[in-house]
């Protein structure tokens, strides 16, 4: 069995895509199974979402812990519990610290909604906008422990229109995201899509730094 843990904070649409696509499904003879879904609000629609799916799923909050490091080591302690294969940050909306990521080096997968690397953070749509751009997009990239710049595994462009909101934006990009998340942590679980050296690779590939030239 291939075992993913899920990170979000909130609606969750791209857990119910792999849930949809990925979970209880078989992929080169190996079992892929989501085994929990952890969130830092206790309130993310996500959490339902896992529930509703018979999925393993927890809030870890952050109220009462003094620091990161702490908060981390919470977080950590849950998903040693699982032991998983992959961890996937959909819409995981905390920073984590370097000590955090170190445990996981190669084994964290992200979804960010830009092309990066423009736009690091957030408000990333509303962003875009303001600076006129004619595109923007989503990238999946592996967790480092600077925020938002590990290697690039694969982006999708849209187009931004002229009476574009931040919403239709976002809207228009997560359609992206349900698209490319899959293949991503398909690629990553076949064996297929690792991190070396900090680079992506894809089938022995080395990925261009940001996913394009
Ligand atoms: C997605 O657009 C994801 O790319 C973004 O949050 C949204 C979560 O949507 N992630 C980040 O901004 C990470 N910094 P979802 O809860 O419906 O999957």
């Amino acid at each position: 069995t291939k075992k993913i843990v899920v990170l979000l904070s909130g609606n969750g649409s791209n857990l119910q895509n792999i849930i949809d696509k990925l979970h209880n499904t078989t992929l080169n003879n190996q079992h892929i199974e989501i085994v929990a879904v952890l969130s830092n609000k206790a309130d993310a629609y996500g959490l339902q979402r896992a529930q509703n799916a018979g999925i393993k799923h927890k809030a870890i909050i952050s109220k009462g812990i003094s620091s990161r490091e702490q908060y981390d080591a919470l977080l950590s302690q849950e998903i040693d519990q699982y032991q998983p294969d992959l961890i996937v940050m959909a819409g995981f909306m905390r920073i984590l610290s370097a000590q955090f990521i170190d445990k996981y080096p190669g084994k964290m997968l992200n979804i960010h909604p830009s092309l990066l690397p423009k736009y690091q953070g957030t408000n990333t749509h509303q962003r875009a906008i303001d600076a006129g751009d004619s595109e923007h997009g989503v990238s999946v990239h592996f967790v480092t422990e600077e925020l938002d710049s590990g290697a690039t595994v694969i982006q999708a462009k849209v187009p931004i229109f002229s009476e574009d909101s931040a919403e239709k934006l976002a809207e228009r990009v997560l359609t992206q995201e349900h698209l490319i998340y899959p293949l991503a942590i398909q690629w990553f679980l076949s064996g297929r899509l690792s991190m070396v050296n900090s680079h992506a690779l894809l089938d022995g590939l080395i990925l261009p730094a940001n996913g394009y030239a």
